[in-house]
């Protein structure tokens, strides 16, 4: 049985979330560019006590695993990912990834920290089907996705709507099989 470190990647590494991180996280979220490629509702600034309280929820131990993206040589949190509003009787989760600062991104880590959640999911919680959600301008996104091998599925037709105009969110799944262990 080959019992390498899972949650180990060549350059990141996936850890608990801390303290701390909350900070990071509110600075992340006072550039309205991340929150638009992150997450459908508004984009504005969020205080801790917000923040807190969802990192809080996400901590709950049954149906959901987040994870802070740590560089092997560096402390400081450059992105979080989760597993999140798992279904165990039929196997299934939802997935989701950011990293934080532009400058962290297209180097990679997006990459390789999603094949380690995804390792994880079908490794250790033995699940049977990853699913997410992505907006259609969301380019970097979509490719990483893809690349990893995870199916279009389906569209929430003009699902967003930002700065006058209509935009679809994609729905992406990728299966156990589908997945190169
Ligand atoms: C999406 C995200 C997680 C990808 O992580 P990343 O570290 O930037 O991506 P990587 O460097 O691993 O690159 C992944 C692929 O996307 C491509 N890519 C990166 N930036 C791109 C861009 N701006 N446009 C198109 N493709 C891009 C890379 O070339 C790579 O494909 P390749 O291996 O064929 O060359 C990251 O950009 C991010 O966190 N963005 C903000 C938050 C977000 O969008 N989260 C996802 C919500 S669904």
């Amino acid at each position: 049985m080959d019992l390498d470190n899972l949650l180990h990647g060549a350059r990141i590494r996936l850890t608990a979330p801390q303290p701390d991180d909350v900070h990071t996280w509110q600075r992340w979220y006072e550039n309205s560019e991340f929150v638009r490629l992150f997450d459908a509702r508004a984009a504005y600034p969020r205080s801790i006590t917000r923040l807190q309280a969802l990192v809080d929820d996400l901590l709950k131990p049954t149906d959901s695993y987040p994870f802070a993206i740590r560089r092997h040589d560096d402390e400081a949190m450059i992105g979080f990912c989760d597993i999140d509003a798992i279904q165990w009787t039929n196997g299934t989760a939802w997935v989701s990834i950011a990293i934080g600062d532009p400058i962290n991104r297209g180097l990679g880590y997006g990459t390789e920290a999603m094949r380690l959640l995804i390792a994880f999911a079908f490794r250790e919680l033995n699940l049977h089907r990853l699913q997410l959600t992505v907006f259609s301008y969301n380019e970097a996104a979509i490719r990483l996705y893809e690349k990893l091998g995870f199916v279009r599925e389906g569209v929430y037709r003009e699902a967003l709507h930002r700065d006058g105009q209509r935009h679809d969110m994609l729905l992406y799944g990728l299966l156990r099989r589908e997945w190169a262990f």
